[in-house]
Parts: C-alpha cells; structure tokens; sequence
C-alpha cells in the first residue's frame, strides 16, 4: 500500500493537521481572501479535500461543491463539516471516495483546487502531470486550477529547525524533515507523542520550487499561470509563506 492510502495517517494525526485553529483559519481565508473569491454559483472542484477544512465554508457561501479524497474517514469528517454549515451547504455538497490519479468529470467545474500540500505524492512523476492533466480535464473552458504547496524556497529558509504542535490534549506532534534526491523529494517523519507512546509515520512528496511547478502547470495544458506567496495574491518572493499556482484551462 503506498503511504498516502494509508487512512491510519490521517485519522492519528488529524488534531495536528486539521485542528479547529487551523478550520477557523480556513473560513477567514475563504471569507476575505481574494485567490478564493470565485463568481457567485461557480462550481468547485476540492481535490483531496481531506475533512472538508475548505469544502464546508466554500459550500456554505454558494458554491455547489465536489470533494474528493481517497480516506473513507476523512470523507465521514468532511460529511459532519457540511452538515454542521447548514442544509443549504449539504445540499450544495457531494462528496466521492476516488483517488486523485483517476478522477476526471469532463468540463463540470468552474474552479478545482489542490490544497495544504496534497500534491507531488506519487513517486512516478508522470503520475503528478496526470493529476494536473485530470483537472485540466474537469474544468469548463476557461475554468481555474488552483494548487497550494509547500515551495521548495521556503522550505529551504527554515528546514532543519525543529517543528512542534501542542495538541489540546497534552500530547504533541513533532515534524521532521529531510530533503532527498537531491532536493527533487521530501520525508517528512510525524510522530506523536502521547504520555510515554509514540506513533511515527513518514509523508514523501515531490518538492517543487515556483519554476518548476509553473512549467509542470504549462505542460498539462494550463494557460495564464501565476505564482503567489499566499492566498492573498502576495508575490511569491523571499517574504512567501507557501506556493500557491494558478492556471486556466485553455477557452
Ligand atoms: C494533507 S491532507 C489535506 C486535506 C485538505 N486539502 C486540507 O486542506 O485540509 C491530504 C489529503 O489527501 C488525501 N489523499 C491522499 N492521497 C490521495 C489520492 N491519491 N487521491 C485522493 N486523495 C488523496 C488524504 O486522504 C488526505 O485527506
């Protein structure tokens, strides 16, 4: 099994990942910030939407939304995040289990975001152009890609400092990275620790620096691409926080 369908992954480290912080994070993002300001009614696509972090205020402002994850769990979550947005958001709402490398609607969606770091995961790198191919393929003409990860610049301003999340229960989730092949891939190694337990497990991904994930963007057929530094539309510079690239699937 590779190690992103493994769900045990998800579910132990969701207080870390997904905590209500970072939820309440999200809903202000999706309220006010201007690369989530879609055209009222736009049709959304959340690739590897996890617990719905995005997918429930999204579907609460309008928008008819798909999410889709491979995790039957984290699809159970994100099932109670829109529920608890109200019977307008459930009804907006249709979520599917299907893996990312596989899942295409031609033409349904105005908009198919990739976010928090839910790309470059197969080892194959092929495979993440097809990801890319499929959204491409999902959205109407004209229709907008959106992909929000960890650039390679900015992981290199801070890597090697350690990384620790209090979690409310006493517990604590301590992150390590380390680069490899020649900084083309990341292990980032999560454990837990809980009293005197500790649970480790280990993410790889693809690491990509603004150029090369622009020209990854441009060789799935993607037109108009541009790279930011947050979800505000800063630039994507020495002050960026994470990539965020967009591009539009050709008219
Ligand atoms: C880092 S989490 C991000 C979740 C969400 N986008 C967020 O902002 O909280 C990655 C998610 O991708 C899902 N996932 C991993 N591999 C996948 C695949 N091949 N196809 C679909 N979903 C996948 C996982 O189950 C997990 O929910």
């Amino acid at each position: 099994m590779p190690w992103y369908a493994d769900d045990s992954l998800w579910v132990d480290f969701a207080p870390a990942m997904f905590s209500d912080r970072r939820a309440g994070t999200v809903a202000a993002l999706v309220r006010d910030a201007p690369l989530l300001a879609f055209p009222p009614g736009a049709r959304v696509l959340d690739l590897c939407c996890g617990p719905g972090l995005f997918l429930a205020p999204l579907a609460r402002r309008g928008h008819p939304v798909t999410g889709v994850d491979l995790s039957e769990p984290m699809l159970d979550r994100a099932r109670e995040a829109v529920a608890a947005a109200g019977d307008g958001a459930r009804r907006r709402t249709e979520l599917v289990r299907a893996d990312m490398l596989d899942f295409v609607r031609p033409g349904a969606y105005d908009v198919v975001l990739n976010v928090f770091t839910s790309f470059g995961y197969f080892t194959d790198p092929a495979d993440n152009l097809q990801v890319l191919r499929n959204a491409r393929r999902s959205l109407a003409p004209g229709g907008k890609l959106l992909v929000d990860v960890m650039g390679k610049e900015v992981l290199a301003g801070w890597i090697g400092r350690p990384q620790t999340v209090d979690l409310p229960d006493g517990s604590y989730v301590v992150q390590r990275d380390t680069v490899l092949d020649s900084w083309r891939r990341l292990r980032t190694e999560w454990t837990l620790v809980c009293g005197e337990t500790a649970r480790t497990a280990a993410i790889h991904s693809f690491l990509y620096s603004a150029a090369e994930l622009h020209e990854l963007f441009l060789a799935a057929g993607f037109t108009g691409v541009e790279c930011y530094g947050d979800f505000d539309g800063g630039p994507y510079d020495q002050h960026a926080r994470r990539l965020i690239v967009t591009g539009h699937a050709p008219g």
